[in-house]
């Protein structure tokens, strides 16, 4: 896709709602654009609007291995609510054995680094091989989940994949998705009435505390950027 191109998109696919917006893109790509869900609240809302409309765009998740079963079983709850094809990405078993043989099944606690390695070897690979071939990648991000998340555009190209990034809902504040899932009767993560707003894997993620950030909960060890590297820009792409 050459500039003008991604510009002409750029600009009507930002003026669209997001309902507008997943119609769009299922016109012009139709399979080869791809929601990735985590099933997280926002994620929820898009896989909402795709079955709802009978769209073609593809849903994808990657399990790292180290989901919480409420995650699980929300994966379920949907697939079968919507039946609706959700493919799953696995890490490659052979990186997960040398990691947990060489450094142990807890290396992410021990440093940025191990735990950057851990989220390249059980997220971001699997990312990877979810976007080959792909030409629009679709998220449930939000800009006030936090400082970096603010900075972004609803459409952008990703260097990195390659691809058109269409983030259709960035622009709703958390009482927006609450609302759109509640009216449209949307199942959710019940760790989220657990003080979970944020979910990743069981072990780098836990409840919020009144009046903390909404990510606080992520890998709350750290005073890192708190990404896993799945939405940041420079992960080279082999
Ligand atoms: S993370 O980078 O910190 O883990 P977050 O949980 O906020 O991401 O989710 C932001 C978006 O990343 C989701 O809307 C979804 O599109 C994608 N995402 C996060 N985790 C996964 C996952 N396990 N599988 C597929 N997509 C995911
Ligand atoms: Fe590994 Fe934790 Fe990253 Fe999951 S969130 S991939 S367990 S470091």
């Amino acid at each position: 896709m050459n500039k003008a191109q991604f510009e002409k998109i750029e600009n009507e696919l930002t003026k669209l709602t997001p309902q507008e917006g997943l119609r769009y893109v299922n016109e012009f790509f139709g399979e080869a654009a791809t929601l990735s869900t985590s099933f997280g609240l926002e994620d929820q809302v898009i896989s909402h609007m795709i079955a709802n409309a009978k769209l073609k765009i593809g849903i994808f998740t990657i399990d790292t291995g180290r989901l919480f079963q409420e995650t699980c079983d929300v994966h379920d709850l949907t697939r079968k609510k919507y039946q609706l094809p959700i493919s799953t990405f696995y890490p490659q078993t052979s990186s997960v054995q040398q990691l947990i043989d060489t450094k142990g099944p807890n290396s992410f606690y021990e440093s940025v680094d191990n735990r950057k390695q851990c989220c390249f070897i059980r997220k971001v690979e699997p990312l990877q091989r979810a976007l080959k071939g792909k030409s629009v990648w679709i998220t449930g991000l939000r800009a006030d989940q936090s400082v970096n998340r603010g900075g972004m555009n609803k459409v952008e190209w990703d260097e990195n994949y390659q691809v058109i990034k269409y983030n259709p809902i960035l622009d709703w504040s958390l009482d927006e998705v609450n609302s759109f899932i509640e009216r449209n009767n949307i199942p959710t993560n019940t760790l989220h009435k657990k003080g979970f707003p944020s979910i990743g894997c069981a072990p780098c993620t836990r409840a919020i505390h009144a009046g903390e950030d909404i990510r606080a909960g992520r890998w709350w060890w750290e005073n890192s950027g708190k990404e896993c590297g799945l939405h940041e820009a420079k992960i080279p792409v082999k």
